[in-house]
């Protein structure tokens, strides 16, 4: 089997500090190539330049004749391992947690091009959640194997937390969150 390459497709219009935490975590997570698609915006180009291939170019057309599959929360079929014998790309979307869901890797993916799509079960993950259980079945698990918090609550004092409302693998007993994000989250908070 040869490792197929992982694309993340760029969707949201704004290249947020929140998105490039995921990004980051995603290619240390997936460890083999990464290509970010879809990138027209020139701060994000630079920066991504640093951790994967970037084109400005949708996967939609630059992997319009290649074997890929894309990982859809709404797909019918869940991902299996041996779906990964024969795939050039696994595409995932740049798309940040919205609640409830809003259908966006459908809209903007799947129903726009001929890949195959899998889903990596009910719970909306995050990006990097999302590489990292995609990467956990390739190797060989099922998803019923992988497991998974509903939300992660972060404290910001004795009355006051936010809650992420996605899907975070559980490794251990310890939740893996976005290297980064909870520092992220409580700075943005003291700046309101
Ligand atoms: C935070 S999710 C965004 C999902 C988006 N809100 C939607 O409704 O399509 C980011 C990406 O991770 C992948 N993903 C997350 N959860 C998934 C699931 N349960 N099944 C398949 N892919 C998933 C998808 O590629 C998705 O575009």
């Amino acid at each position: 089997m040869k490792t197929p390459v992982l694309i993340i497709e760029h969707c949201e219009p704004i290249f947020s500090k929140w998105l490039e935490l995921e990004y980051m975590h995603a290619t240390q997570i997936w460890e083999y190539e990464t290509i970010f698609t879809n990138v027209k915006d020139d701060n994000a180009r630079k920066k991504l330049k640093k951790i994967g291939k970037v084109y400005e170019k949708s996967v939609i057309d630059l992997y319009k004749s290649k074997k890929c599959i894309v990982l859809d929360p709404l797909a019918q079929k869940e991902i299996c391992t041996s779906d990964f014998n024969d795939i050039d790309a696994i595409i995932v979307g740049g798309i940040l947690g919205d609640s409830p869901p809003q259908g966006r890797t459908y809209k903007l993916i799947t129903a726009r091009s001929n890949f195959a799509a899998r889903n990596l079960g009910r719970k909306q993950l995050t990006i990097d959640s999302a590489v990292f259980v995609a990467k956990a079945v390739m190797l060989g698990m099922r998803i019923s194997e992988i497991e998974i918090a509903s939300e992660v609550e972060i404290k910001h004092s004795e009355n006051h937390s936010t809650i992420l409302p996605f899907g975070y693998p559980i490794i251990g007993s310890k939740v893996l969150i976005t290297p980064g994000l909870i520092e992220y989250l409580k700075s943005k908070r003291h700046n309101i």
